[in-house]
Protein backbone atom coordinates (compact mmCIF):
# COMPACT_ATOMS: atom_id res chain seq x y z
CA UNK A 1 0.00 0.00 0.00
CA UNK A 2 1.40 3.40 -1.08
CA UNK A 3 0.66 5.93 1.03
CA UNK A 4 0.07 9.98 0.16
CA UNK A 5 2.80 12.11 1.93
CA UNK A 6 0.17 13.71 3.89
CA UNK A 7 -0.75 10.16 5.33
CA UNK A 8 2.67 9.66 6.39
CA UNK A 9 3.61 10.86 10.03
CA UNK A 10 6.98 9.70 10.01
CA UNK A 11 9.83 9.07 7.46
CA UNK A 12 13.08 7.86 8.34
CA UNK A 13 15.52 7.85 4.92
CA UNK A 14 18.75 5.91 5.29
CA UNK A 15 19.35 7.48 8.65
CA UNK A 16 23.19 6.76 10.13
CA UNK A 17 24.04 7.84 13.50
CA UNK A 18 27.93 7.16 14.97
CA UNK A 19 29.22 8.44 18.26
CA UNK A 20 32.92 9.96 18.60
CA UNK A 21 34.70 9.01 21.69
CA UNK A 22 38.58 8.46 22.96
CA UNK A 23 38.50 5.40 21.27
CA UNK A 24 36.85 6.50 17.88
CA UNK A 25 33.65 6.24 16.21
CA UNK A 26 30.86 4.49 17.47
CA UNK A 27 28.77 3.33 14.28
CA UNK A 28 25.17 3.06 16.06
CA UNK A 29 22.94 3.34 13.88
CA UNK A 30 23.29 2.06 9.78
CA UNK A 31 21.26 3.46 6.93
CA UNK A 32 17.74 3.11 8.64
CA UNK A 33 14.93 3.29 6.77
CA UNK A 34 11.28 3.22 7.25
CA UNK A 35 7.50 5.37 6.89
CA UNK A 36 4.93 5.19 9.69
CA UNK A 37 1.32 6.06 8.60
CA UNK A 38 -0.54 8.61 10.93
CA UNK A 39 -1.83 6.91 13.85
CA UNK A 40 -0.04 3.99 13.26
CA UNK A 41 1.32 1.82 16.24
CA UNK A 42 4.70 0.76 15.57
CA UNK A 43 6.86 -1.21 17.54
CA UNK A 44 10.51 -1.85 17.40
CA UNK A 45 12.31 -4.78 18.78
CA UNK A 46 15.77 -5.56 19.31
CA UNK A 47 19.02 -6.52 21.04
CA UNK A 48 19.97 -4.51 24.17
CA UNK A 49 22.38 -1.76 23.14
CA UNK A 50 21.72 -2.23 19.57
CA UNK A 51 20.64 1.31 19.16
CA UNK A 52 16.70 1.22 19.76
CA UNK A 53 17.35 4.37 22.47
CA UNK A 54 19.61 6.50 19.65
CA UNK A 55 16.70 5.90 16.54
CA UNK A 56 14.36 7.36 18.98
CA UNK A 57 15.81 10.17 20.07
CA UNK A 58 17.40 11.14 16.72
CA UNK A 59 13.61 10.77 15.92
CA UNK A 60 12.99 13.60 18.79
CA UNK A 61 15.76 15.77 16.97
CA UNK A 62 17.76 15.33 20.44
CA UNK A 63 20.85 13.66 18.17
CA UNK A 64 22.44 15.22 14.94
CA UNK A 65 22.45 12.34 12.63
CA UNK A 66 25.72 11.40 10.80
CA UNK A 67 23.62 11.00 7.69
CA UNK A 68 19.71 10.54 5.97
CA UNK A 69 16.77 12.30 6.90
CA UNK A 70 13.88 12.41 9.21
CA UNK A 71 11.20 13.86 8.18
CA UNK A 72 7.40 14.47 8.92
CA UNK A 73 5.50 14.51 5.60
CA UNK A 74 2.32 14.76 7.14
CA UNK A 75 3.09 17.34 9.93
CA UNK A 76 2.28 21.30 9.46
CA UNK A 77 5.34 22.47 7.75
CA UNK A 78 7.20 19.31 7.77
CA UNK A 79 7.48 19.31 11.08
CA UNK A 80 5.64 17.37 14.09
CA UNK A 81 5.80 17.83 17.77
CA UNK A 82 7.24 14.59 19.82
CA UNK A 83 7.33 13.67 23.01
CA UNK A 84 9.07 11.38 24.76
CA UNK A 85 8.30 8.78 27.41
CA UNK A 86 11.16 6.66 28.99
CA UNK A 87 11.80 3.74 31.41
CA UNK A 88 12.11 5.93 34.37
CA UNK A 89 9.12 8.17 34.71
CA UNK A 90 11.51 10.72 36.13
CA UNK A 91 9.14 12.36 38.18
CA UNK A 92 10.13 15.44 40.22
CA UNK A 93 9.38 14.46 44.14
CA UNK A 94 8.71 18.12 45.30
CA UNK A 95 5.94 18.01 43.05
CA UNK A 96 2.48 16.94 43.31
CA UNK A 97 1.01 14.37 40.77
CA UNK A 98 -0.71 16.87 39.63
CA UNK A 99 1.85 19.51 39.17
CA UNK A 100 4.46 17.13 37.34
CA UNK A 101 1.67 16.53 34.92
CA UNK A 102 1.46 20.49 34.52
CA UNK A 103 4.98 21.21 34.24
CA UNK A 104 5.69 21.46 30.84
CA UNK A 105 2.29 23.52 30.33
CA UNK A 106 3.97 26.09 33.29
CA UNK A 107 7.22 26.22 31.24
CA UNK A 108 5.33 26.63 28.54
CA UNK A 109 3.98 29.77 29.74
CA UNK A 110 0.11 28.97 29.38
CA UNK A 111 -2.67 30.86 30.57
CA UNK A 112 -3.73 29.41 34.96
CA UNK A 113 -6.91 28.42 33.79
CA UNK A 114 -5.71 26.46 30.61
CA UNK A 115 -3.05 24.67 32.39
CA UNK A 116 -5.63 23.47 34.69
CA UNK A 117 -8.22 22.18 32.43
CA UNK A 118 -6.27 20.36 30.04
CA UNK A 119 -4.09 18.64 33.76
CA UNK A 120 -7.62 17.46 34.74
CA UNK A 121 -8.78 15.84 31.44
CA UNK A 122 -4.99 14.14 31.72
CA UNK A 123 -5.48 13.11 34.74
CA UNK A 124 -9.20 11.93 33.80
CA UNK A 125 -7.48 10.04 30.54
CA UNK A 126 -4.82 8.27 32.80
CA UNK A 127 -7.30 7.42 35.28
CA UNK A 128 -5.91 9.39 38.24
CA UNK A 129 -8.19 11.32 39.74
CA UNK A 130 -8.32 11.28 43.20
CA UNK A 131 -4.38 10.94 43.09
CA UNK A 132 -3.78 14.96 42.33
CA UNK A 133 -2.06 15.80 45.61
CA UNK A 134 -0.05 12.23 45.95
CA UNK A 135 3.65 13.00 45.92
CA UNK A 136 5.58 10.68 43.70
CA UNK A 137 7.07 8.22 46.46
CA UNK A 138 3.36 7.51 47.08
CA UNK A 139 2.33 6.37 43.90
CA UNK A 140 3.54 2.59 42.72
CA UNK A 141 5.42 2.24 39.53
CA UNK A 142 2.50 1.95 37.12
CA UNK A 143 0.71 5.11 38.74
CA UNK A 144 4.22 6.68 38.38
CA UNK A 145 4.19 6.03 34.67
CA UNK A 146 0.84 7.14 34.02
CA UNK A 147 1.95 10.05 35.28
CA UNK A 148 4.93 10.30 32.94
CA UNK A 149 3.02 9.71 30.07
CA UNK A 150 -0.20 12.56 30.85
CA UNK A 151 2.57 14.64 31.44
CA UNK A 152 4.06 13.79 27.91
CA UNK A 153 0.66 14.11 26.04
CA UNK A 154 -0.33 17.14 28.31
CA UNK A 155 1.83 18.86 25.27
CA UNK A 156 -0.40 17.15 22.39
CA UNK A 157 2.76 16.26 20.68
CA UNK A 158 1.75 14.51 17.14
CA UNK A 159 4.04 11.60 17.54
CA UNK A 160 4.66 9.38 21.17
CA UNK A 161 7.47 8.10 21.33
CA UNK A 162 8.11 5.21 24.12
CA UNK A 163 11.49 3.90 25.21
CA UNK A 164 10.35 0.71 27.17
CA UNK A 165 7.78 2.58 28.96
CA UNK A 166 6.32 -0.12 30.91
CA UNK A 167 9.62 -2.02 31.48
CA UNK A 168 10.34 -1.40 34.87
CA UNK A 169 7.16 -3.10 35.70
CA UNK A 170 5.92 -6.60 36.37
CA UNK A 171 4.22 -8.40 34.20
CA UNK A 172 0.28 -8.09 35.29
CA UNK A 173 0.64 -4.47 35.68
CA UNK A 174 2.72 -4.30 32.44
CA UNK A 175 -0.07 -5.75 30.47
CA UNK A 176 -2.78 -3.94 31.99
CA UNK A 177 -0.51 -0.96 31.09
CA UNK A 178 -0.25 -1.59 27.61
CA UNK A 179 -4.33 -1.91 27.51
CA UNK A 180 -4.20 1.55 28.87
CA UNK A 181 -1.69 2.73 26.32
CA UNK A 182 -4.41 1.37 23.60
CA UNK A 183 -7.16 2.90 25.05
CA UNK A 184 -5.72 6.27 24.80
CA UNK A 185 -4.36 5.43 21.95
CA UNK A 186 -7.61 5.05 20.37
CA UNK A 187 -9.07 8.27 22.19
CA UNK A 188 -6.20 10.61 21.37
CA UNK A 189 -5.36 9.08 17.73
CA UNK A 190 -1.56 9.64 18.29
CA UNK A 191 1.34 8.06 16.05
CA UNK A 192 2.87 5.97 18.27
CA UNK A 193 6.74 4.48 18.33
CA UNK A 194 7.39 2.41 20.42
CA UNK A 195 10.46 0.10 21.57
CA UNK A 196 10.55 -3.30 23.84
CA UNK A 197 12.11 -5.88 24.40
CA UNK A 198 9.17 -7.61 24.91
CA UNK A 199 7.64 -9.89 21.72
CA UNK A 200 4.38 -10.49 23.12
CA UNK A 201 4.17 -6.67 24.31
CA UNK A 202 4.61 -5.92 20.84
CA UNK A 203 2.90 -8.07 18.72
CA UNK A 204 -0.40 -7.47 21.51
CA UNK A 205 -0.09 -3.46 20.75
CA UNK A 206 1.23 -2.71 17.33
CA UNK A 207 0.38 -2.63 14.05
CA UNK A 208 3.94 -3.36 12.53
CA UNK A 209 6.76 -4.92 14.38
CA UNK A 210 10.23 -3.24 13.50
CA UNK A 211 13.28 -5.68 14.38
CA UNK A 212 17.00 -4.04 14.47
CA UNK A 213 20.04 -5.64 14.63
CA UNK A 214 22.96 -5.60 17.22
CA UNK A 215 25.01 -2.00 16.33
CA UNK A 216 25.42 -0.98 14.27
CA UNK A 217 21.58 -1.26 13.87
CA UNK A 218 20.46 -2.35 10.54
CA UNK A 219 16.48 -2.96 9.92
CA UNK A 220 16.21 -6.57 8.92
CA UNK A 221 12.20 -7.21 9.57
CA UNK A 222 8.78 -5.38 9.13
CA UNK A 223 6.50 -7.38 10.67
CA UNK A 224 2.21 -6.49 9.85
CA UNK A 225 0.64 -7.50 13.08
CA UNK A 226 -3.26 -7.77 11.03
CA UNK A 227 -4.76 -8.97 14.66
CA UNK A 228 -8.59 -6.84 14.56
CA UNK A 229 -8.73 -4.44 17.39
CA UNK A 230 -9.77 -3.64 19.65
CA UNK A 231 -7.10 -6.22 20.85
CA UNK A 232 -8.24 -8.93 23.93
CA UNK A 233 -6.26 -11.53 25.98
CA UNK A 234 -8.10 -14.09 23.93
CA UNK A 235 -5.40 -13.16 21.16
CA UNK A 236 -2.42 -14.20 22.96
CA UNK A 237 -2.98 -17.79 22.05
CA UNK A 238 -4.18 -17.26 18.63
CA UNK A 239 -2.11 -18.97 15.77
CA UNK A 240 -1.34 -15.62 13.81
CA UNK A 241 -0.23 -14.10 17.37
CA UNK A 242 2.34 -17.23 17.90
CA UNK A 243 3.39 -17.31 14.71
CA UNK A 244 4.36 -13.69 14.63
CA UNK A 245 6.32 -14.30 17.99
CA UNK A 246 8.07 -17.55 16.32
CA UNK A 247 9.01 -14.97 13.40
CA UNK A 248 10.05 -12.47 15.59
CA UNK A 249 12.36 -14.79 17.58
CA UNK A 250 13.80 -16.46 14.95
CA UNK A 251 14.89 -13.10 13.76
CA UNK A 252 16.46 -11.58 16.96
CA UNK A 253 18.00 -14.92 17.30
CA UNK A 254 19.57 -14.74 13.94
CA UNK A 255 20.62 -10.94 14.58
CA UNK A 256 22.98 -12.24 17.25
CA UNK A 257 21.45 -12.90 20.26
CA UNK A 258 19.96 -10.19 23.40
CA UNK A 259 22.79 -8.29 24.08
CA UNK A 260 24.94 -6.79 22.17
N1 LIG B 1 25.61 9.80 23.85
C1 LIG B 1 26.32 8.70 23.59
N2 LIG B 1 27.68 8.75 23.45
C2 LIG B 1 28.40 7.65 23.19
N3 LIG B 1 27.87 6.41 23.00
C3 LIG B 1 26.54 6.30 23.12
C4 LIG B 1 25.69 7.42 23.42
N4 LIG B 1 24.40 6.99 23.48
C5 LIG B 1 24.44 5.66 23.23
N5 LIG B 1 25.70 5.25 23.02
C6 LIG B 1 26.13 3.88 22.67
O1 LIG B 1 25.39 3.49 21.53
C7 LIG B 1 25.02 2.13 21.58
C8 LIG B 1 23.51 2.00 21.44
O2 LIG B 1 22.89 2.53 22.60
P1 LIG B 1 21.31 2.60 22.77
O3 LIG B 1 20.72 3.35 21.63
O4 LIG B 1 21.05 3.15 24.13
O5 LIG B 1 20.91 1.06 22.68
P2 LIG B 1 19.53 0.33 23.07
O6 LIG B 1 18.52 1.37 23.40
O7 LIG B 1 19.18 -0.50 21.87
O8 LIG B 1 19.85 -0.55 24.25
C9 LIG B 1 25.56 1.61 22.91
O9 LIG B 1 26.80 0.96 22.65
C10 LIG B 1 25.76 2.85 23.73
O10 LIG B 1 26.79 2.68 24.66
MG1 LIG C 1 17.50 1.73 25.17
Amino acid sequence: MTLSPSEIALQVSDLEVSFVDSDGSLEVLDKISFSIARNAFVCIVGPSGGGKSTLLRAVAGLIQPKGGKVLFPGGSEGKALTGLVFQKPNLLPWRTLRDNISLPLEIDHRPDAEISSLTQEMIHLVGLEGFEKAYPHDLSGGMAQRVAIARCLVQDPEILLLDEPFGQLDALTRERMGDELLRIWNERRKTVLMVTHSISEAIFLADRVLVLTCRPARLIMDLPITLPRPRTDAMRYLPEFIEAARLLHEQLKGSNLPVC
